[in-house]
């Protein structure tokens, strides 16, 4: 019950102010679209990103073309990105995509963790939002969002920690949708609240939620 006031409230929040993406058209996005838009979202705002992330996936539509693109019509394509190191790996990536397994990006995070510049949240990311694979991964918002509702007033928590937590809360039915309503709701929060230190301001949390915060922090973390 717990578990599940949180998803609603999650859900409800992304029912009326989710954000349309890009990278999120269609009910089944293109794996090499959502490989791209998380690649240049590690490091770059979402707004940013947006005009970016339309042009590259025009230039370079699929995994064979950004392969067979030369290394400064890359670098070009990422300009206004910053971190060019990103680029060159997603070109690597792409070329490896391409010669290992037909032009296919792979489903699985073992395998997508091989790809340069590919780590173990990337590849849950993109798990989830390509193929909708139950993955458990962390990013900035969906920390936001924990550290907020299940550490309030707590400090110095890590990843480890928040783990658990993640894979407590997901919604297996549907983790493609699950996550972006996560990420919405951190993205607001974060907004609503841009010095971290006062995010885990109880009085703030939606009514029905009040008081049932805590209980819920304990019920997570007996799991
Ligand atoms: N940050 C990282 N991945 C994201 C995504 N898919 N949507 C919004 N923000 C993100």
């Amino acid at each position: 019950a717990v578990v599940a006031g949180f998803q609603e409230l999650v859900y409800q929040f992304y029912c009326e102010q989710g954000r349309q993406l890009p990278w999120r058209e269609g009910t089944a996005p293109d794996p090499y679209r959502v490989l791209v838009s998380e690649v240049m979202l590690q490091q770059t705002q979402v707004d940013r990103v947006i005009p970016r992330f339309t042009a590259f996936v025009q230039q370079f539509p699929d995994p064979q073309s950004l392969a067979g693109a030369s290394t400064p019509q890359v670098l070009a394509a990422w300009q206004g990105l910053g971190y060019n190191r990103r680029a060159l790996n997603l070109q690597r990536a792409a070329r490896m995509i391409v010669d290992l397994w037909g032009g296919r990006v792979p489903e699985d995070p073992v395998l997508l963790q091989q790809l340069p510049g590919i780590g173990p949240y990337t590849a849950g990311a993109v798990a989830a939002f390509a193929f909708n694979r139950p993955q458990v991964f962390l990013e900035t918002n969906i920390r936001a969002v924990l550290l907020h509702f299940f550490f309030a007033d707590q400090e110095g928590i890590t990843d480890k920690q928040l783990l658990p937590v993640v894979e407590a809360v997901l919604d297996r039915a549907e983790p493609r949708t699950w996550y972006n309503a996560l990420m919405d709701y951190g993205s607001d929060l974060k907004r609503r609240f841009p010095n971290p230190s006062r995010r885990s301001c109880h009085h703030t949390v939606q009514s029905r939620f009040e008081g049932s915060d805590r209980q819920i922090r304990g019920a997570v973390l007996r799991l």
